[in-house]
């Protein structure tokens, strides 16, 4: 079904302010960071708490996050197989929009299947998707249980539940893993931040020890 594009007659308008200008204008590059992981694995604390970091870098930044995204956006989504990919490739085009604009978009979406994944990958130039794998057991989430969800679905309230009675494959080739389950928030945003230094998507000389979490 997402392959199909059924809006017929219709033409695509190039405009003058492109990406890279907005990017020069910016001064940084637009990329997505997406996390992905178990409910409660903590991809969206780290995604705020990461914007912060961003965004005191002097970075254009925006978080999608799924609990809100499906109030509005996706709202009309539930948690079958099918529904998943569905909100994942609004969360890819939407995103792709994001990075047109010159925007870096975080993404906390427990995406759990590789393809849908890989779909959103193949949307945007290499180098553009940075796949964050926020790891922590599903024992960890399931203890930490935020939103009480896990007991509901052990309970058979709750069906299709990730990790309970749907599945989540884990990525095999992320550009980054970061163990939410035991790390610190800190640590984490840290190891983000250290990898997108190096690797170039950061203003050029920020300085990121003065703008790690206080
Ligand atoms: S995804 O699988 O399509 O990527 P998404 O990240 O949007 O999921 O939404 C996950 C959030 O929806 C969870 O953090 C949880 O709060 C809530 N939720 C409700 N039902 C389910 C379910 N069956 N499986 C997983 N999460 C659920």
């Amino acid at each position: 079904m997402s392959e199909i594009i059924r809006s017929s007659n219709t033409t695509w308008h190039q405009a003058t302010v492109t990406r890279g200008r907005r990017e020069v204008l910016n001064g940084h590059k637009s990329y997505i960071l997406w996390f992905t992981g178990l409910s409660g694995a903590g991809k969206s604390t780290l995604a705020h708490a990461l914007e912060e970091s961003l965004h005191r870098l002097g970075c254009r930044t925006f978080v999608f996050d799924g609990d809100n995204v499906r109030h509005g956006l996706c709202g009309d989504l539930g948690f079958s197989a099918d529904d998943r990919q569905e909100n994942i490739r609004r969360i890819g085009e939407m995103s792709k929009l994001i990075i047109e604009a010159g925007v870096i978009a975080l993404t906390a979406f427990i995406s759990p299947f590789r393809e849908d994944r890989r779909r959103v990958r193949a949307l945007v130039a290499p180098g553009d998707f940075v796949e964050i794998y926020c790891r922590a057991d599903l024992a960890v989430c399931e203890r930490r249980d935020v939103k009480g969800l896990y007991q509901r679905a052990r309970a058979g309230e709750i069906p299709d539940f990730t990790g309970i009675s749907s599945p989540y494959e884990e990525p095999e080739q992320p550009e980054l893993m970061v163990d939410t389950g035991s790390d610190t928030l800190a640590a984490c945003v840290e190891q983000v931040l250290g990898y997108l230094q190096q690797t170039g998507r950061l203003p050029e000389g920020a300085d990121i020890r003065a703008h790690a979490l206080a």
